[in-house]
């Protein structure tokens, strides 16, 4: 089950290219590409690179260690890589920007409990 996350001073990260925030208890990167906001993986699946410290291109991440391109979209990596990154959905609700993220296993276990 997905919990929606308010991004604060979305319009903001604009100008500040990829950006790690904790939210739900991971920490993941947003960035802005083509007036899209886009939220993915913390690490490159390759060699674990800091992907706050890549850079967007052709609706692409890239990796600043050896290049690995990943899709803002789908997270797909290029062909030949054989990897991929996780994509979080976003979306927008009267202007505010949010970032669906899956529940944990505890949180769906004590979710169940409650009700
Ligand atoms: S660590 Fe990202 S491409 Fe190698």
């Amino acid at each position: 089950m997905l919990q929606w996350y308010k991004i604060d001073d979305a319009q903001f990260l604009k100008d500040k290219g990829i950006t790690e925030h904790k939210l739900g208890g991971k920490t993941i990167c947003l960035t802005w590409f083509e007036e899209q906001l886009h939220a993915f993986s913390r690490k490159c699946p390759h060699a674990g690179a800091p992907l706050k410290n890549g850079w967007c291109e052709r609706g692409k991440v890239i990796c600043p260690f050896h290049r690995h391109e990943f899709d803002l979209v789908t997270g797909k990596g290029s062909p030949a890589q054989h990897d991929f990154i996780h994509i979080y959905p976003t979306k927008q609700e009267d202007g505010a920007y949010f970032v669906g993220i899956e529940k944990g296993f505890w949180q769906n276990f004590l979710a169940s409990k409650s009700n």
